[in-house]
């Protein structure tokens, strides 16, 4: 595994002349920030040895290393997801690739379903905390002999998301008159929209939003000792007695708030 991320990262340093500080992944419909990197140097996955092609509509694959609003930004547009069959090792891949190129920080988006009556489609949410429902249940990219080179043996997830980025999160959705909510995140495998069973479960669990991603890249990133800070995009409300979800929904919300969703991104970046 260490050779194998020793291997992207040199295909890539090769390419480029700085090094990234902050890693980007965009998620479902919101790729387009990847565009407004200025200066980039942008490396199709075909390219990156380990890396694989997104099959999803709505994911490019490819990483732009450029800067954004000022800071040395590595975006990966388009993640792996595991129910496309990858494991959860190659879906946190591109997560150690950042690490190893010197990204300290990483910020994760994703498309999610929100499970309260009282939020809106195309609300914001900051991933407070995460419930990683395929990890509890033994598909965890942490599974088998551990690395110390990468990160410690237990890695511990609370507080994992507290950390000087959140304060700054805050204060640029206030400057910029977005509400941003605030809520626990709990992935599922997928591909198969919630039954109203478990969207009641998942409620009663705690959980505020619902996807099929990030929680492993997120729990690769705190291993690797990364400042992590992540945001669903409510593109739907999975509700037990709403309508059912589906894809062209979430994509169509991706677009609607794409403009809200890059400007607080780039606004939380311009004061990293
Ligand atoms: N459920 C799971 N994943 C999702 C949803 C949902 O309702 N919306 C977007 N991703």
């Amino acid at each position: 595994m260490y050779e194998q991320i020793e291997a992207a990262r040199a295909v890539i340093a090769a390419r480029i002349t700085t090094t990234p500080q902050v890693g980007l992944i965009l998620g479902s419909g919101l790729g387009a920030l990847a565009d407004e990197v200025e200066s980039a140097v942008t490396i199709p996955y075909a390219d990156i040895p380990g890396f694989h092609e997104p099959k999803v509509v709505g994911h490019r694959g490819e990483l732009a290393i450029g800067t954004l609003s000022g800071r040395t930004v590595a975006v990966l547009r388009g993640r792996f997801h595991f129910y496309e069959g990858y494991s959860m090792q190659d879906v946190t891949f591109p997560v150690r690739v950042l690490r190893a190129l010197g990204c300290d920080t990483l910020i994760v988006t994703n498309a999610a379903g929100g499970l309260r009556a009282d939020w809106q489609i195309g609300d914001i949410m900051r991933i407070a905390d995460q419930i990683f429902l395929p990890g509890m249940t033994g598909h965890h990219p942490l599974i088998g002999p551990n690395d110390e080179r990468l990160g410690p043996r237990f890695p511990a997830m609370v507080g994992a998301f507290e950390n000087e980025l959140v304060p700054i999160a805050r204060e640029v959705a206030m400057e910029q008159q977005l509400t941003l909510r605030e809520g626990v995140y709990c992935m599922l495998s997928g591909p198969h929209f919630e039954s109203a069973a478990e969207l009641r479960m998942l409620r009663q669990w705690g959980a505020d939003a619902v996807g099929m991603s990030t929680a492993p890249e997120v729990i690769v990133a705190v291993h690797g000792g990364m400042r992590v800070i992540g945001f669903s995009l409510i593109t739907n409300l999975a509700l037990p007695d709403g309508s059912p979800a589906n894809h062209a929904e979430v994509l169509e919300a991706g677009e609607a708030a794409k403009p809200r969703f890059a400007s607080l991104l780039r606004g939380i970046l311009a004061r990293i």
